[in-house]
């Protein structure tokens, strides 16, 4: 108004017209581009603008292009590069002994603007029509099925391959491979074509990786109440390969160690991995690729959700693998110990450059992140957690969602306060000590419960202390793999009877160790223990998550030959004296490099 009233020129109004574009793009040269909007003449663009630094270019165009539809052409040359990142060359060896290059794809998490200039924010969506001219010798792959392969009319040792037009999907997702291998087939119960792509020679050592993923594509697909929306799935073993794998969907792609497996010559733990690692990826199908992340601060939700549920899987399909007990000696423990070092960081994090992302892909994005979605899991129930999973996807698939979406379709299935009891987890680092006595009074228990925050440099007694909204659980020697009693404890501590308990019974907080917390419990409440350690009635889960709490406050400690003594008479329950001297003896050696070590930088959160 006050530009109208000087006479000043009206600007050109950003909103409805322009003479710029500007994309994503890095490391390609563009040599034409033009736009052609819906139903109007085609513009040349006569200047492209690289900020390298951002990873962008500006497409300058001569005149304006009016608000609406329109297609954007573009010539541009990228190298493949050997970075194994964008679209980049990856080296393998023939039988007969000769060096070849396939041509391989890693976009996660902002690399596609090293393939192709486009939007790869993972919040716009897009259909991809995919076709790919390629010699005639090799085979290419892409996220969907072939739908024609022709000789190329301008030179005959080339084949056109076109590919079937993906669903509405995030740049990150696409993929495409090119090269020589062997594959094994197979048809999953719910009309999928799964096919695991080996290096020449090596089909045989696909098989394994074929028969997880047939066997978990309809576990998830009834987990979920969604069915898998392609018409197939690529496994696909890449001879240099940056990440573990990466879940395109459709084409998921695979360091080799974690896809096959030789039948002759391979251990259980190489089989568990491959099975964990197939469990992750086919996850991500759904909850990833169906339903994205609006932005990368939620990246822990997507790998953190796929990082228990991997488990779960595995759980299903090869109950004989106990699996769950690995979670616990693996990631649980490992989350514990990292998060309470000083400089651990909350698990949401704000990003922006794309230099921040990859930062995130760490240890407490992945195992504190699958540590509190299993907590979350056990305090909703499977039923009303599944109830709750299947809303989530059926109302953001095709679209993206935060991690708040996903907290408000939880809390609606179960009635329980998610969000409260998760942003107490996610928003602040660290974790709680669940301190615990108990008292007789006739036949029922009273047990004293507080928490404190953990810390692995010792005690301390900061005024604002965190509190977190802690879910916890107690089982008795009467039955010690169910849970007689569940308490939220949402103040820094509380009282709690239990009726009807006989005074020579234990009692245990945290049965299947899923509480993300440790624990101190009394001398008399740790010695009543010693029977159900004993005799084994306390489940292996149960005598780890004893074990490692006992290990990591012998740390903490002030008396250290008061909780040494606790610590041996609890320790010396198990049959192994030697073995608990030399952890014991272990332990405190590490005690006093806790106190030395100071971690200055995050990636010690252990970067993957
Ligand atoms: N989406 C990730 C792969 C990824 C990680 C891409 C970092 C780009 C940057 C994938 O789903 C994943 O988590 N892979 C894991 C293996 C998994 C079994 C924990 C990996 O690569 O370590
Ligand atoms: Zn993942």
């Amino acid at each position: 108004k006050l530009a109208k009233e000087l006479g000043i020129m009206k600007q050109p109004d950003p909103f409805k017209w322009t003479n710029q574009i500007v994309m994503n793009c890095a490391d390609i040269d563009i040599i034409t581009a033009s736009f052609v909007p819906e139903g109007g003449e085609e513009i040349n663009a006569t200047g492209f603008n690289y900020q390298n630094e951002d990873e962008k270019v500006t497409l300058c165009f001569p005149s304006i292009l009016q608000k609406g539809s329109g297609s954007l052409k573009i010539d541009f040359v990228g190298e493949l590069n050997d970075k194994m990142k964008g679209f980049y060359r990856s080296k393998y060896t023939t039988p007969s002994g000769e060096n070849r290059y396939a041509a391989v794809t890693q976009f996660e998490a902002t690399d596609a603007r090293r393939a192709f200039p486009c939007w790869d924010e993972p919040a716009i969506k897009a259909t991809f029509d995919i076709t790919l001219i390629i010699p005639k010798d090799r085979i290419a792959l892409s996220n969907m099925n072939v739908v024609d392969r022709k000789p190329y009319p301008e030179d005959h040792s080339l084949v056109e391959v076109k590919f079937a037009t993906t669903p509405i999907m995030s740049t990150y997702l696409v993929a495409f491979v090119i090269g020589e291998y062997d594959f094994v087939e197979s048809q999953s119960s719910d009309g999928v074509t799964v096919r695991v792509y080996t290096p020449v020679g090596k089909a045989e050592q696909g098989k394994f990786a074929l028969e997880v993923a047939t066997k978990t594509l309809p576990f998830y697909k009834d987990y979920f109440s969604v069915p898998y929306p392609l018409p197939k799935i690529d496994l696909i073993a890449i001879a240099d390969f940056a990440a573990g794998a990466m879940e395109n969907w459709g084409l998921v792609t695979y360091r080799e160690t974690a896809l096959l497996i030789d039948p002759k010559n391979s251990c259980a733990s190489s089989r568990q991995w491959v099975a964990l690692v197939v469990g992750h990826e086919l996850a991500h199908q759904w909850f990833g690729n169906l339903v994205t992340m609006e932005w990368w601060t939620h990246l822990w939700l997507n790998e953190g959700f796929a990082s228990w549920i991997e488990y779960l899987c595995v759980d299903h399909c090869f109950p004989e693998y106990d699996i769950w007990t690995q979670f616990v000696s693996a990631d649980y423990t490992r989350a514990l110990d990292l998060d309470a070092l000083d400089n651990s960081h909350p698990i949401e994090v704000d990003v922006g450059h794309p230099s921040e992302v990859d930062e995130i892909f760490d240890a407490i994005s992945y195992s504190k992140g699958a540590s509190v979605i299993r907590m979350l899991h056990n305090y909703i129930g499977d039923e009303d957690f599944r109830k709750g999973m299947n809303a989530y996807l059926l109302k953001f698939q095709h679209k993206n969602a935060s991690t708040e979406d996903l907290w408000e379709c939880l809390e609606q299935a179960s009635g329980k306060p998610i969000a409260a009891v998760m942003n107490s987890w996610t928003k602040q680092m660290g974790f709680p000590i669940i301190v615990v006595d108990q008292e007789q009074h006739g036949s029922d228990r009273v047990l004293k419960i507080s928490q404190k925050k953990f810390c692995a440099s010792g005690p301390r007694n900061d005024e604002n202390c965190p509190n977190w909204m802690v879910p916890i659980s107690i089982c008795t020697s009467e039955d010690p793999s169910c849970t007689k009693m569940k308490v939220l404890l949402d103040q820094p501590e509380t009282t709690v009877n239990i009726t009807n308990i006989a005074p020579d019974h234990w009692l245990k907080i945290n049965p299947g160790t899923v509480g993300f917390y440790r624990i101190q419990y009394s001398t008399t409440m740790l010695e009543s223990l010693l029977p159900g350690i004993r005799d084994l009635t306390l489940l292996p889960v149960d005598r780890l998550g004893l074990q490692n709490d006992l290990f990591s406050l012998l740390h903490k400690q002030a008396d250290m030959q008061e909780e040494k003594n606790r610590i041996e008479r609890v320790l010396g329950a198990i049959p192994a004296p030697d073995l608990i001297q030399r952890v014991l003896n272990f332990a405190l050696s590490v005690r006093k490099y806790t106190h030395t070590l100071t971690v200055e930088n995050r990636s010690d959160c252990g970067n993957f």
